[in-house]
């Protein structure tokens, strides 16, 4: 029996709940896929596990309190041991592509202290180059969205203001906007590109999520691939 989609989002959030051990802090990730690792780290809190949640999102952790998962915040722990989250994008060196969920301030904060970085996807995400199948999501302050759309537009992308129904541009939990950008033939040098986004007055922080996974399981119709930085 071949899986669906949401079937083997399910099987990769479960596998990478699994990773999980007694005591450790836990980043909690965002988004569709998520959540079937968040609803297994419940369950196996019923079963006796015993760690701390760190949510990086309102909607996380909303989930994650539901699930009976104790949480705490960054302002708790220096260090979070295992995080596990989403993707939008994986390259072969296992440089991401994130944020279509709108959470990638929260959640490359969390990334950047994580020991294990456990990134949980379907294979449609694998990619050879990024930016081929989905925009890169810039966080930016409100107050200059309109000069940051025309930087991003110099640096060769169409940009786009995210708005939720009804045209109203969408807030993220840290009260920001978010400018998707689309590059026409997907990103040259990622690294390069991350540098002078950074340099733009107005942004938070940007979708490119460059050596920090350490793990990526991969959902295929087969089972789970796992992928290891360096092979
Ligand atoms: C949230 O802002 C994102 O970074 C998500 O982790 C990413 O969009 C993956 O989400 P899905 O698992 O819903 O595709």
């Amino acid at each position: 029996m071949t899986l669906g989609p949401e079937e083997l989002k399910r099987l990769v959030g479960r596998t990478a709940a699994d990773e999980v051990r007694d005591g450790q802090v836990v980043g909690l990730g965002t988004g569709s896929t998520a959540v079937y690792a968040i609803a297994r780290l419940g369950q196996r809190i019923k079963e006796g596990l015993s760690i701390v949640g760190i949510p990086t999102s309102l909607a996380t952790q909303q989930q994650a309190k539901e699930a009976g998962i104790p949480l705490a915040t960054l302002h708790d722990y220096d260090r979070v041991d295992l995080t596990i989250d989403g993707a939008d994008e994986v390259d072969p060196h296992l440089d991401l592509i994130k944020g279509l969920g709108g959470a990638l301030l929260r959640e490359k904060i969390v990334a950047s202290v994580t020991d294990t970085l456990v990134i949980i996807v379907d294979e449609r995400k694998i990619v050879e180059r990024l930016g081929t199948r989905t925009p890169l999501p810039v966080e930016v302050v409100d107050f200059g969205k309109r000069q940051a759309v025309e930087a991003l537009r110099k640096l060769g992308c169409t940009p786009a203001l995210r708005t939720r129904p009804g045209g109203i541009p969408l807030r993220t939990d840290s009260d920001n906007v978010v400018i998707d950008c689309m590059f026409p033939s997907g990103i040259d040098d990622p690294a390069s590109l991350e540098a002078r986004i950074d340099l733009i007055p107005s942004v938070v922080e940007n979708g490119l999520f460059l050596g920090m996974a350490d793990l990526v399981l991969v959902g295929t119709p087969t089972g789970v691939t796992r992928l290891t930085r360096g092979g």
